[in-house]
């Protein structure tokens, strides 16, 4: 009976930690802002092929359609309702898919924007991604629905209503993040509606979710809405499998929030990886390769069990969230290759490799002034398909570092070395390192000048 009791908690605790990826396929792929046919041609073209183990698509469900700036990336962050239906592709779209990149054992992790609905100066109307009606000043989302009761605008003690302070952690995770209408998650109605949601992408055959804002919602709440989550489709998964769960939590370090707060849900999203590792590869503050003999918790990050690891995301590669000047992003192709290949050989984390879009970046007085810009589109405000060129780039603007050569193949290289330790370290005390995993690879760094 112990026994038995013994391996049911077990089973339970580590359920959502555990990626789902197939045996041997050790990292994803963030597609961001790619169409949902697209993606299923990759899949099915690239990703299987190459080894990669899941997809990290952008929000499936409907947002507001922003006019001023112009289609901005960031609406894909501003929910109207559940309607699986954006400018990557409409529901059958959706299910295609899943189904496909399925089918081929390469699997889909969906963003769930779920603290928040759209801004709270997104007017009214129907200028949605699908044509349902909202009215953002009344919190009136009849497509899901919700009302003004659902909302947080009560419990908030900030005077703007929006988080002014991240000292104050009620304030974090009741008021308004810049000014989107924050859910009242404590409630049993909002809870019920993101699970049904969340449940729907589960049954398509999602594997896992990334949890946007994680950080302004109170873990409990959190737990509450996972609780309430189905095991995975049994036609790509086995019995019992929970979905995926990371959690965005920006914690790096000095606020009262922290990553491990959320660990009894899933991992976190470990924020302090690519800031770290940018200023090392960089050698700024006086950092050197030589320095990341102990990388890992040794550098103050949480448990490797617990990390979901990235050079950059969608966020920092363009300034936003958090991280500063050190990320490191396709822009300095030949430092992001280093970095990106240190990730993809040490055991720490489970990685996730980027793939972006290029867009106008134009500084003004430090800051890049066209950081909203949206993905490749035409004319009508759809977005571009991504064309692959002779020798198997992409075009459109899409920089699809996922089929960097280097990048590729060390996606490989993670795959071939799973379960390996760390080994046989050395260093020249600067910039040139090497290390083992275990006897099955070895990799060489040089980022001397020499
Ligand atoms: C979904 O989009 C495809 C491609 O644009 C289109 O052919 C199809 O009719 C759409 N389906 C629905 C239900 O809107
Ligand atoms: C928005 O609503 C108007 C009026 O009901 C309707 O004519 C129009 O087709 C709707 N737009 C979309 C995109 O559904
Ligand atoms: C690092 O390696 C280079 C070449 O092997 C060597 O010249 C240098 O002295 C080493 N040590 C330091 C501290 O740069």
């Amino acid at each position: 009976m112990g026994v038995y009791f013994l391996l049911f908690t077990v089973g339970l605790c580590w359920a959502q930690y555990n990626p789902n990826t197939q045996p041997g396929r050790t990292s994803i792929v963030h597609l961001f802002e790619w169409r949902w046919a697209d993606i299923a041609l990759e899949c099915e073209r690239y990703l299987a092929p190459s080894g990669f183990g899941g997809v990290q698509i952008s929000p499936p469900n409907e947002n507001l359609v922003i006019a001023d700036p112009s289609r901005p990336w960031w609406e894909r962050y501003q929910p109207v309702s559940y309607k699986l239906c954006t400018r990557s592709g409409n529901e059958t779209e959706f299910r295609d898919m899943v189904t496909r990149c399925n089918n081929v054992g390469v699997y889909v992790y969906a963003d769930a924007v779920v603290n928040h609905m759209c801004g709270g100066n997104g007017g009214a109307g129907n200028h949605s991604a699908c044509g349902s009606y909202f009215n953002a000043e009344k919190e009136d989302f009849p497509a899901v629905p919700y009302s003004a009761w659902d909302f947080n605008d009560a419990k908030c003690k900030s005077r703007s209503g929006d988080i002014e302070d991240y000292q104050d952690v009620p304030q974090v995770r009741n008021c308004r993040l810049v000014n989107l209408l924050d859910l009242a998650l404590e409630k049993n109605y909002v809870r019920s509606k993101i699970a049904e949601y969340m449940n729907y992408l589960i049954d398509i055959g999602v594997a896992g979710f990334r949890i946007d804002a994680a950080k302004h919602m109170w873990p409990g709440d959190v737990k509450a809405i996972l609780d309430e989550l189905k095991d995975l489709n049994t036609k790509w998964f086995s019995a019992g499998a929970k979905p995926f769960i990371y959690q965005e939590v920006i914690d790096l370090g000095g606020e009262p929030i922290t990553g491990s707060q959320y660990f009894g849900n899933g991992r976190v999203t470990e924020f302090k990886y690519g800031a770290k590792l940018g200023t090392v590869i960089r050698k700024w503050n006086g950092e050197k390769m030589a320095y990341l003999k102990n990388w890992g918790e040794g550098w103050g990050f949480v448990p490797s069990d617990r990390a979901l690891v990235f050079v950059d995301n969608h966020d920092n590669q363009r300034g936003h969230g958090a991280g500063g000047a050190s990320i490191l992003t396709f822009w300095d192709a030949r430092l992001y290759k280093m970095a990106v290949g240190f990730m993809l050989a040490h055991p720490y984390g489970f990685t996730r490799v980027m793939s972006s879009y290029r867009w106008p970046r134009y500084f003004e007085n430090g800051a890049d002034v066209n950081d909203w810009v949206g993905p490749p589109s035409n004319s009508d405000g759809s977005t571009k398909s991504v064309t692959i060129n002779a020798d198997t780039t992409c075009g459109n603007d899409w920089v699809c570092e996922h089929r960097w050569r280097q990048i590729r193949n060390m996606v490989v290289f993670r795959n071939v070395v799973d379960g390996q330790p760390f080994s046989n370290w050395w260093d020249n005390g600067s910039n040139q390192v090497a290390f083992g995993r275990g006897n099955r690879g070895f990799i060489v760094f040089n980022n001397d000048d020499w």
